[in-house]
């Protein structure tokens, strides 16, 4: 029988009667992992050899576990000075333990956190006193850790076939992040009796070409070689390459989308007046949320520019109302505070600039504009809350436009996600009338959350602009979105500091 080199080699370490790991093979083989187990396939294939595959939980000890390997966990080194000050005979002043443990930074924390959790003794009021039962030279973490390093225990824990690492205490240890658990496949080989049988017969190696070069076009030489196989199952390394965020993954998506719906997209200041940002709004100057609570304002000269008609029309809407039956809120309006700068807490200021045609903007009806862009609020940070984030605003300007046409938009937009089920809650806009939120359920909670706000402009707000038709508009949460199509369940998970960079690595843009 004749075989390519890599099979023969393959066949050749491996055992009639134990099973072997493919990376012990590799390693007699002179192989590669992947290459062995390219190669182990294709004599499976061929009935010379038997596969197994067993997938377990892979314990490998990070930094920290190896540094705790060498100094001790904290909680004992804690127990070892407690004991040295004589902490097993009365309680002693934290302080004066402190010191004799050589506890750095975090590990201070850590230390008080685990010694009572593994009744090493008691703290309380400051003093720490040692139970004079511990054994913490018994303690199954120290000990499956110091086992994870020396590698002399087989670090699959979860296939049946070792039970020297038990399930809880590892969970343990992950969480602590003293070790990281990976889940790996890990692949056995045996030889068959034909396997055994062509070895005893002879078996001849046959030289094999794994890509074809120039030089063997060339000459001719491509029609004798024997090509080895390609095996799309065989374990190949990972491969982290760059890939853009899920984030900005998401927002080029809903561009796309909004773009194939027939919207021009809007830029402006991410710093901008109190004006665009709020006073077009018919916002109270007096409202709570143009408070220091919940803007960033800046130190920065005031905004010119603005032309001073519009400036007098939109006063005038704040003071005596707009239209016919009008009345506006007859509190003091400040053009001072008008020109103050802040950073925007919405891009509704970019749909003030637009539609008051100083942007340029074409506004004869029908128009569509949109932006996905980033706002700023002084929220409190929690799993639905960032005090940056994206919002995807737009507005439709056409004659007679209902809550309908808003629904109906929304529908058609959030289709193209696969999203299908979203509820609509009335609501009140200071801006708009009427006015709803929309509410997405999270497809791994289950939760109902807040995904946008919307309404059609009052005309104190479309008056002073100059606009005489319908305005329909909405701000919808980009970050919100993302965690309904990735399935994230914390807006933190997505991005800053705690994001999960495997999460990151493999998310994709739809549910
Ligand atoms: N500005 C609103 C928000 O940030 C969204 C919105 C825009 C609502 C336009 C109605 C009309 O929540």
């Amino acid at each position: 029988m004749r075989l390519p080199e890599r099979q023969l080699a393959v066949l050749e370490a491996a055992s009639a009667t134990d099973e072997r790991t493919i990376d012990e093979i590799a390693d007699d083989a002179g192989l590669k992992p992947e290459t062995a187990t390219g190669a182990a396939f294709d004599l499976r294939d061929g009935g010379l050899l038997a596969v197994t595959e067993t997938t377990g939980t892979v314990a490998e000890p990070t930094g920290e576990g190896r540094d705790y390997v060498t100094d001790g966990l904290p909680e004992t080194r804690l127990y070892r000075a407690a004991v040295d000050a004589g902490a097993d005979g009365k309680p002693i002043a934290m302080g004066d333990v402190i010191g004799g443990a050589a506890l750095e930074g975090p590990e201070v924390d850590i230390a008080l956190a685990n010694f009572p959790r593994k009744e090493f003794g008691t703290i309380d009021g400051g003093e720490v006193a040692v139970d004079p039962d511990a054994e913490p030279d018994a303690d199954p973490e120290a000990a499956a850790l110091d086992a994870l390093v020396d590698g002399d225990t087989s670090e699959e824990v979860d296939d049946g076939t070792d039970g020297d690492v038990d399930d809880a205490v590892l969970d343990r240890l992950a969480s602590r992040g003293l070790v990281d658990l990976a889940e790996r496949t890990t692949r056995t080989v045996r030889l068959t009796d034909a396997g055994v049988d062509a070895l005893m017969e002879g078996v001849e190696a046959a030289e094999t070409v794994d890509r074809l070069t120039p030089e063997l076009l060339a000459s001719g030489e491509w029609r004798d070689v024997e090509f080895a196989e390609y095996n799309v199952e065989a374990d190949a390394p990972a491969v982290g390459g760059g890939r853009k965020h899920v984030l900005r993954r998401t927002a080029d998506r809903v561009k796309d989308v909004l773009v194939g719906m027939g919207f021009q997209e809007m830029e402006g200041p991410h710093a901008d007046g109190d004006f665009w940002i709020n006073d077009c709004l018919f916002m109270p100057q007096d409202h709570p949320a143009r408070t220091h609570w919940d803007r960033f304002a800046l130190d920065v000269p005031p905004i010119d520019g603005i032309p001073a008609t519009l400036i007098r029309r939109v006063e005038s809407a704040h003071r005596d109302g707009w239209g016919e039956h009008g009345d506006g809120y007859h509190s003091p309006w400040s053009e001072t505070f008008a020109r103050e700068v802040a950073l925007r807490g919405h891009t509704t200021s970019l749909s003030m600039r637009y539609l008051s045609g100083y942007a340029g903007a074409e506004l004869d009806p029908p128009q569509r504009y949109f932006s996905v862009e980033k706002v700023y609020r002084n929220d409190t940070l929690d799993p639905t809350h960032l005090l940056e984030f994206f919002q995807i605003e737009g507005w439709v300007m056409a004659e007679d436009l209902s809550v309908r046409d808003l629904m109906g938009t929304f529908k058609q937009f959030y289709r193209q996600f696969g999203i299908t089920d979203i509820r609509f809650k009335p609501h009140y806009n200071p801006y708009t009338e009427p006015s709803f939120e929309l509410f997405g359920k999270h497809p791994e909670t289950g939760e109902e959350i807040e995904i946008g706000n919307s309404g059609i402009f009052r005309e104190e707000v479309t008056g002073p602009l100059g606009v005489d038709c319908d305005v329909m508009a909405w701000g919808l949460a980009l970050e919100r979105l993302a965690m309904l199509i990735t399935g994230a369940a914390d807006i933190r998970d997505l991005h800053g500091t705690l994001a999960d960079i495997e999460f990151l690595r493999n998310a994709e843009v739809s549910h």
